[in-house]
């Protein structure tokens, strides 16, 4: 098997997408970055990264060093328990691309990581999510108050972080907050009467994931003095990718409990939660009679009066059908997109690297 199809674990962490169906229970020996290096030459720039990755989970423990024992706990409760570190991870290697990690690209990759963070507590509270990581969410540890203060110490810090690295750093965390805040806003309100629900959530994945992997593409070349004119194909890059992650989520959704994943099948769907297929599905269901008849099966509260083995017939159901090979679909022609974004980069291992990144964030399978 090729190793960037394995599917998408870090030792000794878990999973931060969502909640608790998101943990991987199974890993794989390698590390991401092991996983997207596999040349003799290739291996220079995973050392580089490699070694980005640990000055970057120093810096990340002296950044939520707190001068108070509460904000102190909270703010490490996240770290401690995990994550990917998928955005550092990506401003180290495009930063091959120019001086390579340095300390002012550790520095950039820390204070995306914090905001990541920082999100994550707020995103908790709002999606009232029991568990993170693998942990229960700050939130039933502590109250609502503490977790979206930890949220907000978190970005304070790495607002101060970016501050060294000038404007136009502290501009493009600022853009990006601002898509975070309204990708979260126009998910929380759902699409206007005389908008596409379709166009809209792939809308709100750009903004709320999209927006944060596209920013931390484009600092590791502004930080590394890259050349200026590869920052708009790696934010474009990153964007796409984003969109494509979230895509692959909701189809990982669907896949059967007894899978490696060792989640319930269909929690977004028994949640609620709006998924690629399910809005697929409604678009179907205006023609379509079948179609209508599985969408109002699927309704949450009729599936909260459904027997348990007939809401897993009723989720294998959605699986098989031909709107989720669309969604599927949908994720690669993103993760192609993406990668036709690079064009613009020179040949090498930074593009090959993306490019087998692009790879492993949709065919991972959990
Ligand atoms: C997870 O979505 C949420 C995000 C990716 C972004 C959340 C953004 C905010 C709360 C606004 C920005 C706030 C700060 C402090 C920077 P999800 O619920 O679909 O994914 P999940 O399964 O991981 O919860
Ligand atoms: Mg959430």
């Amino acid at each position: 098997m090729n190793k960037a199809n394995w599917p998408l674990t870090t030792a000794g962490a878990s999973s931060s997408t969502k909640s608790a169906r998101r943990t991987p229970s199974s890993s794989s020996p390698f590390t991401l970055a092991e996983r997207l290096f596999s040349t003799g030459d290739d291996r220079r720039a995973a050392k580089a990264v490699e070694d980005g990755i640990v000055l970057l989970e120093e810096r990340l423990v002296a950044e939520t060093v707190f001068h108070d024992g509460m904000a102190e706990v909270s703010a490490r409760y996240l770290l401690d328990a995990g994550g990917k570190r998928v955005r550092p991870l990506l401003a180290f290697l495009t930063a091959q691309l120019g001086e390579g990690v340095t300390d002012d690209v550790v520095t950039a990759a820390t204070s995306i990581e914090l905001i990541h963070l920082a999100s994550l507590y707020h995103d908790d509270v709002m999606d009232e999510a029991e568990q993170r990581r693998g942990v229960p969410t700050a939130h039933t540890v502590w109250s609502n108050s503490i977790a979206i203060l930890t949220g907000d110490l978190l970005f304070a810090r790495a607002s101060k972080l970016l501050s060294i690295l000038g404007e136009r750093a502290i501009r493009l965390q600022a853009d990006t907050f601002e898509r975070l805040c309204l990708g979260q806003l126009h998910e929380t309100v759902g699409p206007r009467d005389t908008e596409d629900p379709i166009v809209h959530y792939l809308q709100v994945l750009a903004d709320k994931t999209g927006s944060l992997i596209a920013a931390s593409a484009q600092l590791g070349i502004l930080v590394s003095r890259a050349p200026h004119e590869y920052e708009q194909p790696v934010f474009d890059f990153g964007e796409k990718i984003g969109i494509a992650f979230q895509l692959v989520d909701d189809v990982i959704d669907l896949a059967p409990a007894s899978d490696a994943t060792g989640k319930t099948a269909g929690t977004d769907i028994r949640a609620g939660v709006v998924t690629l297929p399910l809005l697929y599905l409604r678009r179907d269901a205006a023609t379509d009679p079948r179609a209508a008849d599985l969408l109002r099966r699927l309704d949450p509260a009729t599936i909260a009066v459904t027997p348990a083995a007939e809401v897993d017939a009723l989720i294998a159901e959605l699986r098989a059908h031909p709107v989720t090979a669309e969604t599927v679909a949908e994720s690669r022609r993103f993760a192609a997109d993406a990668v036709a974004a690079l064009d613009p980069l020179p040949e090498g291992t930074v593009k090959k690297t993306l490019v087998r990144f692009a790879a492993t964030m949709v065919e991972r399978s959990n």
